[in-house]
């Protein structure tokens, strides 16, 4: 690992409803080194997708800056690459099509992108469903034509929006080695959002547990387990007692929120 990659300075996030304003992130501080995979922990509402979308620059900050690279975010850009829980694929087109749709508009030859979208069919297990539409594949399944998708356009950087959410527990621990074992092998920067302590615990090499509303940081815990990684291990599971207290914490603020609100409904 070497230097700052992405870094978030002083980062506020207000949103304004009708009625009232909602704190998402406050004073977030948080620097990232190259090639660092990074798990943003928290419970729901605690500002871990706002957090995302602000590195993304689809959503700026309200106040504070985010850089990546020395350069700061402004809008979207080739550096970063985003999955989304959803899957986000274009229904009309294949499975070769939806990896090869980036590179078309970056306006790469149809040589480089036949090879690179058949190495990232192969890297993923899609060769034989190349001609496929995403309706006709499993969920996993098009998890990684997600992947792919971003991996075509080969951003330094990758974000992951609880990528795996939806997945059943085998098809999840899949997907989980294969991003780990494409994580060392491409040297990508990682920003993984997730509520579950295990998955973040089993990826990743820095978890950053969030509080509940105002988003802030909480925890930023080091994890130094090596990997692959035994959930069943002693030491696995005294960090998941640790992470486990922390979220709860911050969910029974939630909780207490909640009935706070609805009393003055
Ligand atoms: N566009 C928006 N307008 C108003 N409030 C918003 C908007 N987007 C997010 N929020 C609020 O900001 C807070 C943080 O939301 P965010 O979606 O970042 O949480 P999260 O940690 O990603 O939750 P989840 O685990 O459910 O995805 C929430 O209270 C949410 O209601
Ligand atoms: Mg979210």
């Amino acid at each position: 690992m070497s230097g700052t990659q992405i870094k978030v300075s002083a980062v506020n996030k207000v949103f304004q409803t009708a009625d009232k304003e909602v704190v998402a992130l406050k004073d977030i501080n948080l620097e990232i080194p190259q090639g660092q995979f990074v798990c943003l922990l928290g419970p729901s509402g605690c500002g871990k997708s706002t957090l995302l979308n602000a590195v993304a620059g689809f959503s700026l900050p309200s106040s504070g800056s985010i850089t990546t690279d020395g350069k700061l975010v402004q809008k979207p850009g080739p550096d970063r690459g985003m999955v989304f829980q959803e899957y986000a694929l274009f229904p009309w087109m294949t499975v070769e099509e939806n990896i090869a749709f980036g590179l078309e508009i970056k306006g790469s030859g149809k040589a480089e992108i036949q090879q690179k979208v058949g190495a990232l069919l192969g890297m993923l297990g899609l060769s034989d469903f190349r001609r496929r539409f995403p309706k006709d594949l499993s969920g996993g399944m098009r998890q990684r034509v997600a992947i792919a998708r971003v991996l075509a356009l080969d951003s330094p950087i990758m974000l992951m929006d609880e990528p795996f959410g939806a997945l059943d527990a085998l098809t999840r621990r899949n997907l989980q080695d294969e991003l780990l074992r494409i994580w060392s092998e491409l040297k990508k920067t990682i920003i993984f959002v997730t509520h579950s302590i295990e998955e973040a615990i089993y990826l990743a090499d820095r978890i950053v547990v969030m509080t509940y509303r105002p988003g802030t940081v909480k925890r930023d815990i080091m994890v130094e387990l090596p990997r692959l990684r035994d959930p069943s291990a002693a030491e696995f599971n005294a960090l998941k007692r640790e992470l486990g207290q922390l979220v709860m914490e911050e969910q029974q603020r939630h909780h207490n929120d909640e009935i706070k609100m609805a009393a003055v409904d």
